[in-house]
């Protein structure tokens, strides 16, 4: 089932409710791949109904993004979400979700200042508008976001506790290719020498996770370590290599009184940019 319209998924959310099942959404920007499907599987073992939003947001690219040319294979899209369950599918126009005059923003502070959000300064408040737009849209009682975009996650939380959504949120595990790359719509951009480059970035998370295993404290040492494994790749250029708490985000220089961090991960490889991450329980 197609939804356009804020109207129709409204009336198709309380016919859900009222038929006593629970909603789950799926916010996508569409050009699905496995990671995206992970997350439709994990909404779909909830056993209510699943919704996957498919919506290109404009308001969470920069001007110099790459808005215009980020992929739009709806007619593959749908097919590939028939086989995965065949949740509803909500699909708006821009004005749809942005009509003439709209002019609010969700801004979270905080664990939305650093990494991306220093990068891209307005990124996550086009992405928290939109989600909570999504969220009030569809009445989701649960949310599935992957890890792959962890502090996204970290962003959503933060504006759920803040704002007492009443939407529980579910990180699912990064979906990867067979070699470690993390999928994303993103790597569709790069050319098959790029492709073959961009390893380095899950290589550096498993040279991490050797030194964490091997009871590696120092942080400095870890992440010239992390950066050296990437730097074998002659055409990326990292952004940045971190080690943060993981709820706070705050950047990390030893392990004292950490229980779990993050490892963040940003790089460019000629115009396209990738970011990883992983999480260490230590
Ligand atoms: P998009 O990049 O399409 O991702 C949609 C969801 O899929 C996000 O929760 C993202 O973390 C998850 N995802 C992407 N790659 C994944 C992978 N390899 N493994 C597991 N999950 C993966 O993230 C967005 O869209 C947008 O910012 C959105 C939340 C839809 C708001 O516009």
């Amino acid at each position: 089932m197609i939804i356009k319209t804020i109207e129709e998924l409204r009336r198709w959310s309380k016919q859900q409710h009222l038929d006593g099942k629970s909603i789950g959404i799926v916010p996508t920007m569409g050009a699905l791949h496995e990671g995206h499907l992970s997350l439709v599987r994990h909404a779909g073992e909830q056993r209510g109904a699943t919704v996957v939003s498919i919506f290109v947001n404009p308001t969470q690219f920069a001007p110099n993004e790459d808005f215009h040319k980020y992929p739009r294979p709806l007619e593959n899209d749908l097919a590939l979400l028939e086989t995965t369950g065949n949740p509803a599918v909500f699909l708006p126009s821009v004005e749809e979700m942005y009509p003439t005059g709209f002019d609010a923003a969700v801004h979270i502070g905080g664990v939305s200042q650093f990494f991306e959000g220093r990068l891209r300064p307005t990124h996550f408040d086009g992405v928290a508008t939109v989600v909570l737009k999504l969220f009030a849209a569809s009445g989701a009682d649960t949310a599935f976001f992957g890890q792959k975009d962890f502090q996204q996650c970290c962003v959503v939380r933060k504006m759920v506790s803040d704002l007492n959504l009443p939407v529980e949120i579910v990180v699912c595990p990064t979906v990867r290719e067979a070699d470690g790359l993390a999928m994303s719509s993103r790597n569709s951009y790069l050319s098959a020498e790029h492709r073959r480059q961009s390893v380095v970035l899950s290589q550096s998370i498993e040279r991490a996770r050797n030194l964490i295993e091997k009871q590696v404290r120092d942080v400095p040492k870890i992440l010239d370590e992390v950066r050296t494994v990437i730097s074998s790749a002659p055409d990326i250029r990292l952004d940045y290599a971190a080690l943060a708490d993981s709820e706070t985000l705050q950047k990390l220089t030893d392990f004292d009184n950490v229980s779990e961090m993050v490892l963040l991960l940003a790089a460019h490889i000629g115009t396209t940019r990738l970011i990883d991450n992983e999480v260490f329980k230590v």
